[in-house]
């Protein structure tokens, strides 16, 4: 099995400015996280990215968007692309957040053109899936999950799996304090692995898949030592420079 290094990224979502994402990353890089042991990616909304950019500066600490569009340019008021955004010094998107399957609208169909244009740009996509409580009480949790993988994840070639990062999120479980237990988190991970193993072994092995909702320091270390889990996409908790600093260092002791 090749050796996955962990992933903790913080999903700001629609929090904090410029002077509030300098001062955190100050903070934070002020606290000694084991950057060599794990690694950290902050995701701020987009009119904080530059600021993130600079301060994270030679830190080792890279930067994602919360979400792109997929044309390279063109008449789509509102939106960014992924050339823009590395233009930034971004190294990272977010792509299909449930927040923005169910208050945006995304689609399965763009997202399966989000990904690639994400990897053509030097991005590295992370791409969020989840099942919601009915569809989980509904004994239908694998079978969204593979539609979605399968679905936004049909114009990768296997080549190109190890460049991915997949968010398991079970949409029950954010911003809820309601957790997925670890035989929960495990039984997703271990399923999207398996199912993307059909495609390429090799990438399928190296692709790093996090878990996500109410992830804290209490309960970080737990999941990421689950034989399929690779890290956090974490939300409330990263806010605070201090949980986020713990919960990256109980990745790294995992
Ligand atoms: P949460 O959010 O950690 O606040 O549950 C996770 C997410 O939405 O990515």
């Amino acid at each position: 099995m090749s050796e996955r290094k962990p992933l903790m990224a913080a999903n700001w979502k629609m929090h904090k400015n410029r002077a509030e994402t300098r001062e955190f990353v100050e903070a934070f890089i002020g606290l000694e996280p084991p950057l060599d042991q794990v690694e950290v990616v902050i995701c701020p909304p987009f009119t904080s990215l530059e600021a993130a950019v600079s301060t994270c500066e030679g830190s080792g600490i890279q930067v994602a968007a919360q979400n792109m569009h997929q044309a390279q340019s063109g008449a789509f008021t509102g939106e960014v692309s992924a050339a823009m955004l590395s233009d930034l010094g971004v190294h990272a998107v977010v792509l299909g957040h449930s927040e923005r399957r169910e208050l945006f609208g995304e689609s399965d169909e763009s997202l399966s053109e989000k990904v690639p244009a994400a990897l053509e740009a030097g991005l590295t996509p992370i791409l969020c899936v989840g099942e919601t409580e009915a569809e989980r009480s509904g004994g239908k949790t694998d079978e969204v999950l593979a539609n979605q993988v399968r679905a936004d994840l049909a114009n990768v070639s296997g080549g190109d799996l190890a460049q991915i990062v997949i968010a398991y999120e079970p949409i029950w479980a954010i911003g809820t304090g309601q957790t997925a237990t670890p035989e929960q988190a495990q039984e997703a991970c271990g399923l999207i692995r398996a199912l993307l193993a059909g495609r390429s072994d090799e990438g399928a092995d190296a692709l790093r898949i996090l878990y996500g909702g109410s992830m804290k320091p209490e309960n970080a270390a737990e999941l990421v030592s689950l034989e399929d889990v690779d890290g956090g996409l974490v939300g409330g908790a990263s806010l605070d420079p201090e949980d986020f600093a713990a919960i990256a260092s109980s990745a790294a002791s995992a």
